[in-house]
């Protein structure tokens, strides 16, 4: 029988196996390059052992920084032949080769999780880390707001690539002049659990036309048809930006217009309000439209300081239709596909975000959250996501982020440090 010991051990070994020197991968073989925000939860699950390494996830993810500010998605150490689209057809433009988009900006609350746990042995690098982490948050403002909501301009932007919330979108895109390519995903995992070709062909697309407009941020405000206020980046955004005033506060750097700019963004949290579903929803801003969609994206709203009834209520309703919540799609949706990445399974690391607000505000959900993400990971393993209704493990396995929230949250024994070293 695998005990919890056993799986605390193989956590680590996890990280420790998908460790390229100094930066992680998510999982071999499907992603064989740095992710962004797979970085930041790789590095809080370093932090349960070996902190100085935690730091550097973070400083190598920053080493690829535009000088505009934005911090990539996708950072391309290493040629792999095994991803598309790979360096060369991105073209981004900043200091180390990478992708043109970036990701949910989960890196300065990480960074305030690992300062938390050591507070001596982090001055450091918080110092060089905090200029940085505001050039992005300030490129963010500059270029993605929409009545204070946070934008994704590209699906793969929110991280939830194949979500219905972008169907609209994706269908008004006519991908004329897409060409040939090779998909890579589906030789490493079964297509079934993988967005389908009318979604790559336009994901595709839209990467073309970012590397043919040389990733220019005005001429794709102009050009870009997607462009959808998003309660990932938005809730995800709002919560960085108020860790960072801490961490600016705690370093003495200078933190003047943070304050102000946090009200913007909880102003453009409470614009995400979807008053005819009930429920924090991703709008459209090309068409005006909402999406109508009810994620775990949505429940991300207790993550960013933010208490809703109605919310409450809809996440019972999705907790009570599902064995192994939280489902990334509404359960009752004609769309929901319960194995088909963005579409329904249920994703240990959106369950970390959503829990660990939950648990801040004391709710009384909090804790079917935390014991389901423990269950799926006790009897199914480190896999990328889960089949809600019945746990089949899907996608990647022995993957970064599920061990990460496994060390860090998840695991019974966190508080002992895990009994690692
Ligand atoms: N998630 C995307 C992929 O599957 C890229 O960020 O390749």
């Amino acid at each position: 029988m695998t005990t919890i010991a056993d799986l605390n051990q193989k956590a680590k070994e996890i990280l420790t196996k998908n460790d390229r020197g100094g930066y992680t991968i998510p999982t071999a073989g499907l992603y064989p390059y740095q992710w962004n925000w797979d970085s930041a939860f790789a590095a809080l699950g370093f932090a349960a052992f070996d902190v100085k390494r935690a730091w550097q996830e973070l400083e190598t993810l920053f080493s690829a920084q535009w000088d505009d500010g934005m911090v990539p998605h996708i950072v391309f150490h290493r040629q792999d032949p095994g991803y598309f689209p790979g360096p060369d057809v991105w073209g981004g433009t900043g200091p180390v080769p990478s992708s043109g988009i970036t990701q949910p900006p989960v890196a300065a609350t990480m960074a305030r999780f690992i300062f938390e746990r050591d507070q001596d042995g982090s001055q450091e690098a918080i110092q060089a880390l905090f200029p940085k982490m505001r050039a992005w948050h300030n490129w963010f403002f500059k270029w993605r707001l929409d009545q204070g909501a946070a934008c994704v301009t590209h699906p793969w932007e929110a991280g939830r690539d194949n979500t219905p919330e972008w169907d609209d979108a994706m269908a008004r895109i006519d991908p004329v002049g897409v060409g040939e390519y090779e998909r890579r995903d589906t030789t490493h995992v079964d297509g079934s659990m993988r967005p389908t070709k009318f979604d790559y062909d336009r994901y595709v697309w839209l990467v073309q036309m970012g590397n043919r407009l040389k990733w220019n941020q005005q001429k794709l405000l102009e050009e870009n048809p997607f462009r959808i206020a998003d309660p990932t980046m938005t809730f995800i955004l709002l919560r960085a930006h108020r860790d960072l005033l801490v961490l600016g506060e705690a370093i003495g750097a200078d933190i003047r217009g943070m304050a102000e700019e946090i009200e913007m963004l909880e102003g453009g949290a409470a614009s995400l309000w979807n008053e005819k579903i009930k429920s924090f929803d991703a709008r459209d801003t090309k068409s005006g439209e909402w999406t109508n969609c009810v994620s775990n994206a949505s429940f991300l709203c207790w993550y960013a300081g933010i208490d809703q009834k109605e919310q409450s209520a809809q996440l019972e309703r999705v907790l009570d239709a599902v064995k192994f919540g939280v489902p990334s799609h509404d359960p009752e949706s004609p769309k929901f596909d319960g194995r088909r990445y963005w579409r329904g399974p249920t994703w240990a690391v959106v369950n970390f975000l959503i829990g660990i607000g939950l648990e801040e505000m004391e709710h009384p959900l909090a804790e079917r959250v935390r014991e389901a993400t423990r269950q799926l990971i006790t009897e199914f393993g480190f896999a990328e996501y889960f089949d809600p209704h019945d746990g089949t493990p899907a996608g990647g396995q022995f993957f970064t982020w599920t061990a990460a929230v496994w060390l860090s949250w998840a695991s019974p024994t966190i508080g002992e440090n895990n009994g690692i070293n």
